[in-house]
């Protein structure tokens, strides 16, 4: 006896990657995005996060639209926003972003009339795009 004793220490705790994958096998964006342009909303940490089948992968985006907030993906069939050509349209004011880069694709909000002293709302802002990578099937994102 006499002796000091020692608290073990916990591993330290390394940060694992955010999965796009919930609790649900079935519910895993990539079996939910089997077709050319199929989408799934995924709730991460970092907010909801759009995974788009696009050519032989996926890309990881923003459900919100960088102009209002709206999401590029809704609930109803009203906000669904179109995916082609590796780009998606938001169902609002329909601009369209890059999915490969977030960039915008042509005009800024061809919908709204461009307004005195306020234009179309807030200025001109890429979607915000995530890494994103197949891991055993599964679309892991960084978000
Ligand atoms: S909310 Fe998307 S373009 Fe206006």
């Amino acid at each position: 006896m006499g002796g000091r004793r020692r608290r073990a220490q916990p591993p330290p705790r390394r940060r694992a990657p955010n999965r796009a994958q919930p609790r649900r096998p079935d519910a895993d964006p990539a079996s939910r995005c089997t077709r050319q342009g199929g989408k799934a909303v995924v709730p991460l940490p970092a907010g909801k996060v759009l995974v788009v089948k696009n050519g032989g992968g996926y890309c990881a985006v923003s459900n919100r639209c960088p102009h209002l907030g709206l999401p590029l993906v809704g609930k109803t069939a009203l906000f669904q926003g179109e995916v082609k050509g590796g780009c998606i349209t938001c169902p609002a004011h329909g601009t369209v972003f890059s999915l490969e880069t977030g960039a915008v694709e042509g005009e800024w909000c061809p919908k709204l009339p461009n307004l005195p002293i306020i234009g179309k709302g807030p200025k001109e802002a890429p979607l915000p795009v995530f890494k994103s990578r197949v891991v055993d099937g599964m679309v892991e994102v960084d978000a």
